[in-house]
């Protein structure tokens, strides 16, 4: 890991044992995996998963995977994701760096955590990498991007480049890396689905 993951890894170490899943976090989560449109019995790799506020909508929409993968470079939010709940799978990693799992996922969600990631090529290598073929990649926000803007000026927070990259950047990378069907929307909140092509 390097010095900057490092740092980030520490800080959300130490935002863990605040870090609540509330009744509104979960509603907005519950929207994003029903665009996702995952069914019990698929699996879903959840990367930058927190503290499993995405577990909590899948209960809440009872939807049972058959395969479930939460990462994150932090330890900590992944206890704490599995005191919540303790039959889920775990690795902590560095998704911006290459990351290979044993079987491949039917979909991989990046939620609420687009922000910290900068290096856009390996996170779309490793979803390449992780899905099967015709799995769903989607990266989502609770926000829109105007919203985030917003917050992030509220908070004082200045940020080099844009939080949720440009509609133009997304369809780059996707097609790059071989992604087909690409959707946007930005309205009630932000969600890029791209299929990884067969
Ligand atoms: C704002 S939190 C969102 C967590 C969760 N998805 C949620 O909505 O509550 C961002 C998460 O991204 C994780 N993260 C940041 N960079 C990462 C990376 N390179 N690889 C894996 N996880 C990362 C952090 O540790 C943190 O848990």
């Amino acid at each position: 890991m390097n010095e900057a993951k490092k740092i980030q890894s520490e800080r959300f170490n130490s935002l863990a044992s605040d870090w609540s899943n509330s009744d509104e976090a979960i509603r907005q989560a519950e929207k994003a995996v029903s665009v996702l449109g995952i069914q019990s019995r698929q699996s879903l790799l959840d990367v930058a998963s927190g503290t499993g506020v995405i577990l909590h909508a899948l209960k809440q929409l009872q939807i049972s995977p058959g395969h479930y993968l939460a990462m994150d470079i932090s330890s900590a939010m992944l206890e704490k994701l599995h005191t919540a709940f303790p039959e889920a799978e775990t690795a902590c990693a560095d998704f911006e760096q290459p990351f290979t799992c044993q079987r491949g996922f039917d979909y991989l969600l990046i939620y609420n955590s687009i922000p910290h990631f900068s290096d856009l090529d390996m996170l779309f290598t490793n979803a390449k990498r992780s899905l099967l073929p015709g799995g769903t990649f989607m990266i989502a926000h609770s926000r829109t991007r105007q919203g985030l803007k917003e917050h992030h000026q509220r908070i004082g927070y200045i940020s080099e480049r844009a939080p949720i990259p440009a509609d133009e950047e997304l369809a780059l990378l996707a097609g790059k890396y071989d992604f087909d069907q690409l959707s946007f929307a930005d309205e009630e909140f932000f969600c890029f689905t791209c299929r990884s092509k067969g």
